[in-house]
Parts: structure tokens; C-alpha cells; sequence
């Protein structure tokens, strides 16, 4: 009889052959000499952050479980994570400007929306005061707690949107690591896209950090998410036609 735990049946680490050590941010390996990201374990805000579990399911009846098995009777709703390094400025910007879109569209139940950082520096504070204030001219509220992304994201998610490169090879070499300790989806990967390839509007392939500039930085911030937010909304309809159908 053949063993339920057969481990070659198990999937295989995804590799990463475009990942280089040499591109770590020099910032990162200074502040996780070990290699070592922060890990969902020592978040002691994952279980207060985590949307995803109180997220809106269709309960399956019994009634409902006689319909034909071509029925689609369950509906997971869409979820999008936002990612940049502190999580304090441009994700929670793009958790906002995204949640607000989603919400004029009364679409809000359909979508899961959430935030996070590839490092824990700034985990349990607000989003930087200037951030807020930008986006709070425009109509925008700001309410994410910074956390740093943790394994379960890769699982969670359907979309993982870094805001620059740095942060997109960051989660990619977190992948890489986490991949290695826990099963985590072989195509993950597939789920880190870049924010700005989603902008219609500018020509930019990255939201620039604006933590360390003046206040016109936050409005380009804003400015590129708000074109972003706007393409990657219709991308998510027209690629998932069942969100706004039903
Ligand atoms: P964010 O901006 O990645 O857009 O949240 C930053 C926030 C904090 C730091 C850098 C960037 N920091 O060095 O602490």
C-alpha cells in the first residue's frame, strides 16, 4: 500500500534563478545581519492584522450543496497587498487610494485589501503624519498599522504590488527563504508585480520613496498611485469577470 505521506509528492521549492545576493539592499543587511527578515512568528501583530480570516465567505448550506457541481457556490474575494519598505508611506497610500476606489464602486465586500513593509521597523506605529495629511486633501483616509509581509501573505494573496524594485527583490529573496522552511505556493512568485507597470498615465517604473524629501514627493506618491490604483482596478475586472457580476 503506498505511504499518504509519500514526500516525493510533495512540491518542489520554486527556483529563483534572478535573484542575486549581491542585490540585497545594503540598508536590509544592515539591519538583519543574520540574514534574517522579519518573521510572521515574531509579529505580534499578525494575528490583529490578519484581514484575510475575517474576510466575507459564502457559507456553503446543505440546500445549496444539492445545486449542480458546476455551480460556482463559493466566492473568495479578490486580495490585493500593497508593499513597500517601512509600510508607512507609499503602501499605506496605496491601501488607501485602492480601498477608496474599490468602495466607490460598491465593490468593498468583493476585495480584500492590506498593506505591509519588507522590514519590521515602524511594525504597530501609524502611517508617517505627512503621508496622511497628502492623502487626507484628496479625500483619501489613511488608517493601516505598519507590519512587516509575513510567509502566509504568499499563500493569502492574490496580488503582491512592490512599489520599487528594491522592494520587489526583497519579497522575492524572502519567498526564496521563507520557501525553504514551509510549503509555500511553487508559483508565488508570479503574484510580485511592480505598481508602476500598472500606471497609464506616467511614464514612471517605480513610486519613489518620499521619506527622506520634501512634501512635493508625497503628492507624486499620490499622484502615480492614484493612475495605478485606477488600471489596476479594471485589470483585476476584465481578468476576473465574476468580481463585479455578482
Ligand atoms: P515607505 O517609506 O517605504 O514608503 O514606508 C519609508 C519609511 C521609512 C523608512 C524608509 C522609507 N525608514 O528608513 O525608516
Amino acid at each position: 500500500m503506498m505511504s499518504l505521506l509519500n514526500t516525493s509528492s510533495l512540491p518542489t521549492i520554486p527556483k529563483f534563478p534572478y535573484i542575486h545576493s549581491h542585490t540585497k539592499s545594503p540598508f536590509l543587511a544592515a539591519l538583519f545581519p543574520q540574514n534574517s527578515y522579519p518573521s510572521f512568528q515574531s509579529s505580534n501583530l499578525s494575528h490583529q492584522r490578519s484581514k484575510i480570516k475575517q474576510s466575507p465567505i459564502t457559507i456553503i448550506t446543505s440546500s445549496m450543496a444539492s445545486t449542480t457541481q458546476t455551480d460556482k457556490i463559493t466566492e473568495k474575494p479578490f486580495s490585493v497587498l500593497f508593499v513597500c519598505l517601512g509600510n508607512i508611506c507609499r503602501s499605506p497610500a496605496a491601501e488607501g487610494v485602492f480601498t477608496d476606489l474599490v468602495k466607490k464602486r460598491n465593490l468593498s465586500s468583493k476585495f480584500v485589501i492590506d498593506s505591509a513593509g519588507t522590514i519590521n521597523y515602524h511594525e504597530g506605529g501609524p502611517a508617517d503624519s505627512r503621508m496622511r495629511a497628502a492623502s487626507k486633501r484628496r479625500g483619501i483616509e489613511i488608517k493601516s498599522i505598519s507590519r512587516p509581509i509575513r510567509p502566509s501573505d504568499f499563500r493569502e494573496f492574490d496580488l503582491i504590488l512592490a512599489m520599487d524594485k528594491q522592494n520587489k527583490e526583497d519579497i522575492l529573496a524572502a519567498l526564496e527563504r521563507w520557501s525553504l522552511k514551509e510549503t509555500l505556493p511553487a508559483d508565488a512568485y508570479k503574484k510580485v508585480k511592480l505598481m508602476c507597470s500598472y500606471c497609464k498615465k506616467h511614464d514612471a517604473t517605480e513610486v519613489p520613496d518620499p521619506y527622506y524629501g520634501g512634501p512635493q514627493g508625497f503628492e507624486q506618491v499620490l499622484d502615480l498611485l492614484e493612475d495605478a490604483c485606477e488600471s489596476l482596478l479594471e485589470t483585476i475586472l476584465t481578468e476576473n469577470n465574476g468580481i463585479s457580476n455578482s
